[in-house]
């Protein structure tokens, strides 16, 4: 067994570190603020080749594997957990399934153009009525001659309305419950599409969440990802890899705030000595440390796995799980060692704690992460 990242993976973390330094974090706050979304990130984030990370270079990617994807997720939420999940919505919802599923043909357009970064993907899994529950969805597909005719809507949806693509779920054959569910590529601007109400959060307040409208949106049936009724199986291979991402974002804003905390606790001076000094302080930060280190060898062993093409979903579950209650807990106590100053907007911690929360509630609750876990536990 060998811990030690290779010389890539070093090059990758210390690019993208360099990156969101000097790029992500100085508007991090301000964007939070304004709720505003920054394409500009994104389109530097393309330059550097992060936008395909794991794809081969004959669909414009660059060819490396999914821990350096969980690497650049993890240091882009180290300062913000909505640029994190930018990239991690396009790569592991959007574009995962068109490398897994597509044909030749759908690969060299979308997959191309979402590794490229011409184009945003989203993923639109979730309804109204179905979100843990994802085979009670309503959305309908209808075939109409060389066209598919969907109604219905999604929310929730990351990168709504400024997502290029999304990859979308429906119900051919409503009698076939989840066997009756299929997926589709669906562009922005295709007729009978429209965006709707854009949410007001808690946290990852620059990460657009919407509504996403159809209505008899008219689809070329080459837009068909996979086989008809094959989308409930595409929807949760999708996910065994893209929880992994949220474990990376997790682990990010765990470590954003420790690092955070240790500066700010040899800093403060009370009772004649560094906070950091007081065994009650230190104590909680070696904790807080050994949480996010574990943590992030789950997250890192899941993307192994998947990179070397064994079975990840219970890993990364098990990962996501984790990693979404350490970030949560790592950032209350990053927020109680600041103190007073930890509650204002002067310091980052506050903004951690917010957009941890995120990680226990999206790509599957961990109520659903248990589920997945346990239901593996018992098959194998
Ligand atoms: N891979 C392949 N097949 C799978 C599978 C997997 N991971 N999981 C289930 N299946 C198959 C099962 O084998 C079964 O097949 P058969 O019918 O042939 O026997 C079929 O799918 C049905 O499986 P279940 O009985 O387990 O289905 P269920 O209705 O009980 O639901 C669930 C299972 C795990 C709860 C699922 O509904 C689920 O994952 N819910 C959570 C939804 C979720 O995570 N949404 C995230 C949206 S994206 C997001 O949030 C974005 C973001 O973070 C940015
Ligand atoms: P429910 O399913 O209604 O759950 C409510 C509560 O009941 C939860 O605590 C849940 O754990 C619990 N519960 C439900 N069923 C069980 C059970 N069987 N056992 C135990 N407890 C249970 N979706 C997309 O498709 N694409 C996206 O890009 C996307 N991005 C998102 C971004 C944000 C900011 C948010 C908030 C959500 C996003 N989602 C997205 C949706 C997200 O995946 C769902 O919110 C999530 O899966 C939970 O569904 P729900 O909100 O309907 O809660």
């Amino acid at each position: 067994m060998n811990f030690q990242l290779t010389e890539e993976h070093e090059m990758i973390r210390k690019m993208v570190r360099e990156f969101a330094k000097n790029e992500v974090a100085p508007t991090a706050a301000e964007r939070d603020e304004e709720e505003r979304f920054d394409r500009e990130i994104f389109e530097k984030m393309a330059e550097l080749g992060l936008t395909g990370i794991p794809w081969p270079e004959e669909y414009g990617g660059i060819g490396s594997d999914y821990l350096a994807y969980v690497i650049a997720v993890e240091e882009l939420s180290k300062v913000c957990a909505s640029t994190g999940v930018t990239l991690s919505a396009h790569i592991s919802l959007a574009s995962w399934p068109i490398y897994k599923f597509g044909t030749e043909e759908q690969k060299q357009t979308y997959l191309r153009a979402l590794a490229t970064g011409e184009k945003l993907g989203a993923y639109g899994l979730s309804e109204p009525g179905a979100g843990s529950d994802v085979s009670s969805m309503k959305t309908r597909a209808v075939l109409d001659g060389d066209h598919y005719v969907i109604n219905g809507s999604k929310v929730w949806i990351t990168n709504g309305g400024e997502a290029d693509i999304y990859v979308v779920f429906a119900v051919t054959s409503p009698e076939k419950k989840h066997k009756g569910i299929s997926a589709f590529i669906i562009e922005k601007g295709t007729p009978g599409f429209s965006i709707g109400k854009k949410e007001k959060k808690l946290g990852i307040r620059s990460s657009p969440t919407t509504e996403l409208i159809f209505e008899d949106c008219r689809v070329p049936k080459e837009n068909l990802l996979g086989q008809e009724g094959e989308g409930f199986k595409i929807a949760m291979m999708t996910l065994d890899g893209g929880r992994n991402g949220i474990a990376a974002q997790a682990v990010g804003i765990a470590q954003g705030a420790l690092d955070a905390a240790v500066e700010y606790a040899k800093g403060r001076v009370q009772f004649g000595k560094p906070i950091a000094e007081q065994q009650g302080v230190g104590f909680k930060l070696a904790d807080m440390a050994t949480a996010v280190e574990a943590a992030r060898l789950l997250t890192y062993q899941a993307a192994w796995l998947e990179s070397n093409n064994l079975p990840y979903g219970k890993a990364s579950a098990m990962a996501k799980l984790f990693a979404g209650d350490t970030a949560m807990k790592v950032t209350v106590d990053a927020v109680q060692i600041f103190g007073g100053y930890g509650y204002t907007k002067d310091y980052p911690v506050e903004r951690f704690m917010r957009d941890a929360k995120i990680t226990q509630i999206y790509e599957g609750t961990q109520e659903i992460q248990r589920l997945v876990i346990s239901r593996m536990l018992t098959k194998e």
